[in-house]
């Protein structure tokens, strides 16, 4: 006997499987999936466009109504089971997942706080903020000059002549000739930085120098790059009185002691006279380096009254101006009010050094936290 050619398929289908078997099977798949994806595959499965119930409901069509209607009735039944099925099961593995984020995520407030990595202040800069700092209040602005200096600023214009045996004390660093035939020097000290500004500027003239300076020399207590600040006042009628009230004021306030021991002891530098270097009260308490009026000195800086030959070098009459000048190494003041004992780990780069010695960014001065940085 003939029949049509989807009726065969259809009971070959039906044969297949009983829309019960489907039942189970496709909620079975529904009971399961482990994640929401796995899911949605069973959904696809069961009531995509080519899903087993979708294929199911296509055959209604070839049934006779009576048939169809009890056909129908018990598929969409399946249909709206198995739709029941996938939405707890949807519901119950986004609940798992949240439950599972909860677990993995949570968040430990007990757990100290994971600063993140923020560099520090190397002492030198803080010193140097500190002094730029100090002098300000007393109406000093900062001055620059180049590090590659010529002949001329770094030591003729100082009144150290070619011949000077002064020259030989700065253990030079010289450059290979320069275009013109000119052999250049890594500047020595800070002073040329006064040389500069002399011949630029009209007095009065307020000024301090900070900044690097180089010579030939390594050891313990000498590296061949540190840092000085130099100071220099232009204008008429200044005196050496001008000159130890500044520099006073600057210690104590730089030390933070009231009642700092300074002592200016007579000296001899070409660029000033009379010339003077001054030493503050310090002693060794227990191998720490204490300041303080404990009877013992330590020389930290050389000044004095700008040499009239100096004056008239940068164009200025010695009989109209006078002015005082001064230059102190900036590592020696820090070692001594930070307490670091070796010259040489300044430039070591060691983080766990820096970690220690250094300063948070908040600690430089400002107008906040003033001059120390609200260290206590
Ligand atoms: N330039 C000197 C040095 O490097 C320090 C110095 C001494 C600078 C006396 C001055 C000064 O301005 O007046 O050793």
């Amino acid at each position: 006997m003939l029949r049509p050619f989807i009726f065969v398929r259809l009971e070959k289908n039906l044969a297949m499987e009983s829309l019960e078997d489907l039942r189970s099977r496709v909620l079975a798949s529904i009971a399961a999936a482990e994640t929401l994806a796995v899911l949605d595959q069973a959904r696809v499965a069961a009531l995509g466009r080519k899903g087993d119930i979708t294929e199911r409901l296509k055959t209604l069509g070839q049934l006779d109504p009576d048939a169809r209607r009890t056909a129908g009735a018990a598929i969409n039944s399946v249909r709206d089971e198995i739709q029941a099925a996938l939405e707890a099961a949807s519901l119950h593995l986004a609940n798992a997942e949240l439950d599972r984020r909860l677990a993995e995520e949570r968040i430990d407030v007990t757990l100290p706080v994971a600063w993140p990595a923020a560099g520090r202040i190397h002492p030198i800069s803080q010193t140097v903020d500190e002094i730029v700092a100090i002098f300000g209040t007393l109406g000093f602005r900062v001055a620059e000059g180049p590090h590659i200096e010529d002949d001329f600023h770094n030591f003729t214009a100082l009144n150290i002549p070619p011949d000077h045996p002064a020259r030989q004390e700065h253990d030079t660093f010289y450059l290979p000739d320069d275009a013109e035939g000119v052999r250049k020097v890594l500047r020595t000290h800070t002073s040329p930085v006064q040389i500069r500004t002399m011949i630029n500027e009209k007095p009065p003239i307020r000024i301090i120098c900070p900044g690097r300076t180089f010579r030939f020399d390594s050891d313990a207590t000498h590296s061949p790059m540190f840092h000085q600040v130099e100071g220099l006042v232009i204008d008429r009628g200044v005196n050496m009185g001008h000159l130890k009230g500044c520099l006073v004021e600057f210690f104590r306030a730089f030390f933070d002691v009231d009642d700092l021991p300074v002592r200016f002891r007579p000296s001899y530098f070409p660029f000033t006279e009379p010339s003077a270097e001054v030493d503050i009260g310090c002693a060794r308490v227990n191998g720490e380096l204490k300041i303080g009026n404990y009877g013992s000195w330590l020389e930290i800086l050389g000044c004095g009254m700008v040499h009239p030959k100096v004056l008239a070098n940068c164009g200025l009459d010695p009989a109209e101006y006078q002015g005082f000048a001064f230059g102190m190494g900036i590592e020696r003041i820090a070692m001594l009010k930070y307490g670091i004992p070796d010259l040489r780990t300044m430039y070591e780069s060691d983080v766990r050094w820096l970690e220690h010695y250094g300063f948070a960014a908040l600690d430089r001065p400002n107008l906040v936290t003033g001059l120390t940085g609200g260290a206590v």
